[in-house]
C-alpha cells in the first residue's frame, strides 16, 4: 500500500531520515516507534509529500508521489487523512463545519456534504455533538472530530502521529478502539507513530523501530487488543497497594 524506496531528508545539514526502505502491507496498523527525534514524523509527513524527499521514491497505492504533478497530487492525497496529537481543529467552527471543510474543499453538493458530514460523526459517535465548538469538546471527542475530518473523504490510507500522547488512558483506549474500527471495518490501513509502548503493542501488527533517522528494525507481533480499563476505586487501592509491596 505503501511502499519508501531509499528515502532521504534532510534539514539543512542534518540528515532526519538516512535512505529509507519500507513496505507499509495493505490492510495493516503499522507502529513507528522510537526515541523522540529519531525521525518518526518526518517518515510518515514523507508518505504523504507533506515532506519532500531530497532522494528516493514514495509510492503510495500504487503511484509514485514523487512523480506526480501537483494537480494529481492533490487528488491522491484524498485517498489519504491525517491525524495529529494536538488535533489541529479550527476553534471557530462547529464540529460538522471540521468535518465538512474537508469535503467543501473537494467541492460536493452541499446535501451530499451533510449527509457524508452526518455519516462520519456517526462512525465516531459524536453525530449529536455536531453543532458544538471545540472549546466545548474534551480532548477524546476533539480526536474524534479529527478522525471523522479524516474519514469524509474515503481514504484508503489514515496516518497518525502521535494521536493519543496527550491523552489519559480511558480516552486513549477509545480512541484506540475507533482506529481498529476504521481499520477492520473499512478496511483503511493505519500508520501509527507513537512513544508509548503499550498503545503500539494493542493494535499493531508490525511495528517499525526508528533510530537517528533510520529503520533500526520491523518486528510482527501479535496485537494484544484493547482492554476495558478498570475504574473501579477497589481496583487502584489494589494497584496501590501491590506497588507498596514490591
Ligand atoms: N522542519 C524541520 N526543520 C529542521 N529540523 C527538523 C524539522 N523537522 C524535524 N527536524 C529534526 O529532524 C529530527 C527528527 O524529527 P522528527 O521527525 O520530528 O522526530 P520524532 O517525531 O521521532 O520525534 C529532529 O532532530 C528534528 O529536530
Ligand atoms: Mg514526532
Amino acid at each position: 500500500m505503501i511502499t519508501l524506496q531509499n528515502v532521504s531528508k534532510s534539514f539543512s545539514r542534518f540528515e532526519a531520515i538516512k535512505s529509507v526502505t519500507l513496505t507499509i502491507e495493505k490492510g495493516e496498523i503499522h507502529g513507528l516507534v522510537g526515541a523522540s527525534g529519531s525521525g518518526k514524523s518526518t517518515l510518515l509527513r514523507l508518505m504523504n509529500l507533506l515532506e519532500l524527499p531530497d532522494t528516493g521514491d514514495v509510492e503510495v497505492n500504487g503511484q509514485t508521489l514523487t512523480r506526480l504533478s501537483a494537480k494529481e497530487l492533490r487528488l491522491v492525497r484524498k485517498s489519504i487523512g491525517m491525524i495529529f496529537q494536538h488535533f489541529h481543529l479550527v476553534a471557530n467552527k462547529t464540529v460538522f463545519d471540521n468535518v465538512a471543510v474537508a469535503l467543501q474543499l473537494a467541492g460536493s453538493r452541499k446535501s451530499d456534504i451533510r449527509l457524508r458530514v452526518l455519516e462520519c460523526l456517526q462512525f465516531v459517535g459524536l453525530e449529536k455533538m455536531a453543532e458544538k465548538y471545540p472549546a466545548q469538546l474534551s480532548g477524546g471527542q476533539k480526536q474524534r472530530v479529527a478522525i471523522a475530518r479524516a474519514l469524509a473523504n474515503n481514504p484508503q490510507v489514515l496516518l497518525c502521529d502521535e494521536p493519543t500522547s496527550s491523552l489519559d488512558p480511558n480516552t486513549t483506549a477509545e480512541i484506540l478502539t475507533v482506529l481498529n474500527n476504521i481499520n477492520q471495518q473499512l478496511g483503511v490501513t493505519i500508520v501509527f507513530v507513537s512513544h508509548e509502548m503499550d498503545v503500539v503493542k494493542k493494535i499493531c501488527s508490525r511495528v517499525s523501530v526508528m533510530s537517528e533517522g533510520e529503520i533500526y528494525d520491523t518486528v510482527t507481533i501479535e496485537p494484544l487488543g484493547i482492554q476495558a480499563i478498570d475504574n473501579r476505586p477497589e481496583y487502584f487501592v489494589q494497584q496501590l497497594k501491590r506497588d507498596g509491596e514490591e
